[in-house]
C-alpha cells in the first residue's frame, strides 16, 4: 500500500512516502523551494516523493493530511468570535487567512495532485505527533506524550500506544488552547525578540547566561491546575485572540519591557542579565510542568517506555530532565518532532491504524531525504577553478582527518539529507571541538549568528561516556541529539567550543551503523587528537535553510570561511587552502 503524508499551512510544510508500511522518502518543502520555514503547499516535496519512488499521483492509495482543517478552522472562527469585539480586527485577517486555501484542503490536495478526492484522509494533528514519535520508533509498547503550539485544539495529549497484531494509538487526555505550553514558550520568544516558530532555542540558549530568579512570576502566568494539567491566566496573553500579539500589557507590568529584535544581548549588562533570569525562568517551568506530567502518566501506564513528539520535544534540555525525573526507563525522541515530522506520522498513523495494515519496523535513521550528487559538486568545482581530488572511502576519510586536525572548517555531505530540523551527519559542517576561539570563528565568519549560541557536538557511542554525563537511556535520547547533558568537568577545556557557558551539550551520540563515514571520520579524528569528538553544526548559513543538494553546498562554501567540501569521494579545497597546504608541505 502506498500512503503519501502532507503537512502544510502553519509553519514546515513536509511530505512523507510510505510504502508496504515502511518510509521510503521524507522531506521538508524548505530544503527544496529554498525558503526558509517554507509553509505553502509542499508541492516541491510531494513532487521529489513520488519520483524518488517512481510514482504517479495516481498510483497512491491514500494522501494524508495532517489534521483536521476543518476543527483547526472551527477554533480559529469561536475563539475569534469569543474574543469579540477585542478582536474584531483580527477577524478579518483570520477569515482571509484560514478561508484561503487552508479550509479546503481536499480539493486542493485533489487538484494539485489528481488523486480522486475519496482517497484523500485527514488524521487529528496531535494523532500524528503521536504517531510520528511512537511508530518511528523501536519501541513496540510506550506511554506517548505530544506537546505543541496548538493543532485543532489540542496543545498537550497523553496516552498509550502498542504494536503487534494490531496497532493502537490511544491519546486518553488532552490539553485544550488557549491553554499551551508551547504557545507560552513562543510568548516568551516574541517578549524576548526572537522570531516566533523559529527562534525557541535561542531562549534555551540564552537560559543557560541567567538564573531562573522569575519562576514566581511565570507561575503567575500558567498555573497548575489540580487534574496535574495547567492553564494559562488569559489577561496575560493575547494570542487566542489576535494573531498580532502574544502578550498583553499586564505580562510588560510583570516581566518589564521586551526586548527589542534589532538590540543585540550583551549578557554583562543588567538589562542583558534580566532578558536571560527570563528566559531561565520559563524554561524552569516549562521542564517542571513536563516533568510532573510525564512522572504522572508513567504511573498511570507503568509502563518503561516514553515517546514523545511536538515541538515542544525539541527542548533538549526538558527531554533530559524528562528521562532523569519521570520514571521512564528510555524516551524516544523522533528527528523530525514538529510539524514536519506530522507528514510521516500522518502516513504511517493511517497504514497502521486507519488501514490496519500489519506492524513493520521502521529504520532508526532520519535520512529519508534527497541524495548529495558528488558528480555535480566535482564538476562544478572544476569548473570554478577550485581543487579537487576524489578518493576512495578510507583515503577521503584520513584526508577530511587531517584538514580537522588542522583547524580546517569541513562542509559534509553524504548521501540522503535528514529528515528534521538537525544535522545529525549527512548535511553537517564539521570543525575541532577543542577552542573557544573555533567556535567564535564558525560563528563570525561561516554562520554569522548570535555569539551565545552554542554549537554541538558528535561522539562515536562507543567513547560518549568518557566525555559525557550520559544517564542510563541517554545516548538513546542523544541519537537524535535530542537531550542536552553535561561535559564532564574535566573535558570542558578540552572541548570548549562544544561546551556551553552552564557545561552542557547538546550531544550527538553516533552509533556506526547509522552513519558508518562520519563514524568513521570520528575514529581517524580521535586517532589524531586523542578525542574521537567533532563539532558538528547543520550546514547552513543564518536565515537559509540546510543545503540540499551538492550545488547548494558548493554556493554557501564559495561564500564563507569553509575550508573544505566533502560530497561521495570528491573534496574541494578553497584555492588559498590549498596552496597555503603546498607551502607548508614545500
Ligand atoms: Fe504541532
Amino acid at each position: 500500500m502506498k500512503i503519501l503524508g502532507i503537512s502544510a499551512h502553519y509553519h514546515d510544510s513536509a511530505a512523507a512516502l510510505v510504502v508496504d508500511g515502511v518510509p521510503v522518502a521524507a522531506v521538508q518543502e524548505e530544503r527544496l523551494s529554498r525558503r526558509k520555514n517554507d509553509a505553502g503547499f509542499p508541492l516541491n516535496a510531494v513532487e521529489w516523493c513520488l519520483d524518488h519512488a517512481k510514482l504517479d499521483p495516481g498510483d497512491l492509495d491514500a494522501v494524508v493530511f495532517y489534521e483536521r482543517s476543518m476543527l483547526k478552522f472551527a477554533r480559529i472562527l469561536t475563539c475569534t468570535l469569543r474574543a469579540f469585539p477585542q478582536s474584531w480586527r483580527s477577524f478579518p485577517h483570520a477569515m482571509k487567512n484560514s478561508l484561503g486555501e487552508k479550509v479546503w484542503v481536499r480539493g486542493l490536495i485533489a487538484s494539485h495532485l489528481g488523486v480522486d478526492r475519496r482517497k484523500i484522509l485527514f488524521t487529528g494533528h496531535h494523532e500524528a505527533h503521536a504517531a510520528a514519535a511512537f511508530l518511528a520508533s523501536p519501541s513496540r509498547r510506550a506511554a506517548i506524550l505530544t506537546a505543541d503550539g496548538v493543532g485543532e485544539w489540542a496543545t498537550l495529549t497523553a496516552g498509550t500506544g502498542a504494536r503487534g497484531e494490531k496497532t493502537t494509538i490511544s491519546l486518553l487526555r488532552e490539553v485544550r488552547f488557549p491553554h499551551s505550553l508551547g504557545m507560552l514558550y513562543s510568548t516568551f520568544t516574541a517578549y524576548l525578540g526572537f522570531a516566533v516558530n523559529e527562534d525557541e532555542y535561542k531562549v534555551m540558549g540564552l537560559a543557560a547566561y541567567g538564573r531562573p530568579t522569575m519562576v514566581d512570576q511565570v507561575r503567575k502566568v500558567i498555573r497548575r491546575t489540580p487534574d496535574g494539567a495547567f492553564a494559562i491566566v488569559p489577561e496575560y496573553f493575547e494570542y487566542q485572540t489576535t494573531a498580532a500579539r502574544s502578550y498583553s500589557s499586564s505580562f510588560v507590568d510583570l516581566f518589564g519591557p521586551p526586548r527589542p529584535s534589532y538590540e543585540p544581548i550583551d549578557v554583562a549588562t543588567a538589562e542583558g542579565r534580566r532578558f536571560a533570569d527570563i528566559a531561565a525562568s520559563v524554561q524552569r517551568v516549562l521542564e517542571d510542568t513536563l516533568v510532573d506530567i510525564a512522572r504522572a502518566l508513567q504511573q498511570e501506564t507503568k509502563l518503561p517506555d516514553l515517546c514523545f513528539g511536538g515541538g515542544v520535544a525539541l527542548n533538549g534540555l526538558a527531554n533530559a530532565r524528562i528521562l532523569a525525573e519521570s520514571g521512564f526507563e528510555r524516551v524516544f525522541v523522533p528527528p523530525a518532532p514538529g510539524d514536519a515530522g506530522c507528514a510521516l506520522g500522518a502516513a504511517l498513523y493511517a497504514d497502521r491504524v486507519y488501514f490496519n495494515n500489519p506492524d513493520r519496523d521502521i529504520p532508526d535513521h532520519p535520512f529519508w531525504g534527497p541524495a548529495v550528487d558528488a558528480a555535480h559538486l566535482a564538476r562544478a568545482a572544476r569548473e570554478d577553478d577550485q581543487h579537487v581530488d576524489e578518493l576512495d572511502d578510507a583515503a577521503l576519510v584520513e584526508r577530511v582527518a587531517d584538514h580537522l586536525a588542522a583547524n580546517r572548517i569541513v562542509g559534509w555531505m553524504d548521501g540522503a539529507s535528514e529528515y528534521g530540523p538537525r544535522a545529525l551527519g549527512h548535511r553537517s559542517l564539521l570543525a575541532a571541538p577543542h577552542a573557544i576561539a573555533m567556535r567564535d570563528r564558525l560563528n563570525r565568519d561561516v554562520k554569522h549568528r548570535e555569539e551565545f549560541r552554542p554549537f554541538a557536538p558528535v561522539v562515536t557511542a562507543e567513547a560518549a561516556d568518557r566525555y559525557f554525563e550520559l544517564p542510563a537511556g541517554g545516548a538513546r535520547l542523544a541519537r537524535f541529539m535530542s537531550g542536552v547533558f553535561p561535559v564532564r568537568p574535566e573535558w570542558r577545556t578540552k572541548l570548549a567550543a562544544v561546551t556551553h557557558v552552564d557545561g552542557s551539550a547538546r550531544v550527538q551520540v553516533l552509533e556506526r551503523s547509522m552513519a558508518p563515514r562520519l563514524h568513521a571520520l570520528l575514529e581517524a579524528y580521535g586517532r589524531r587528537s586523542g578525542i574521537p569528538v567533532l563539532l558538528n553544526t547543520s550546514f547552513n548559513v543564518a536565515g537559509e535553510p540546510i543545503v540540499n543538494t551538492a550545488l547548494e553546498g558548493y554556493s554557501t562554501f564559495r561564500r564563507c570561511g569553509i575550508d573544505a567540501l566533502v560530497a561521495g569521494p570528491a573534496i574541494v579545497t578553497k584555492r588559498a587552502t590549498a596552496s597555503a597546504k603546498r607551502e607548508h608541505v614545500a
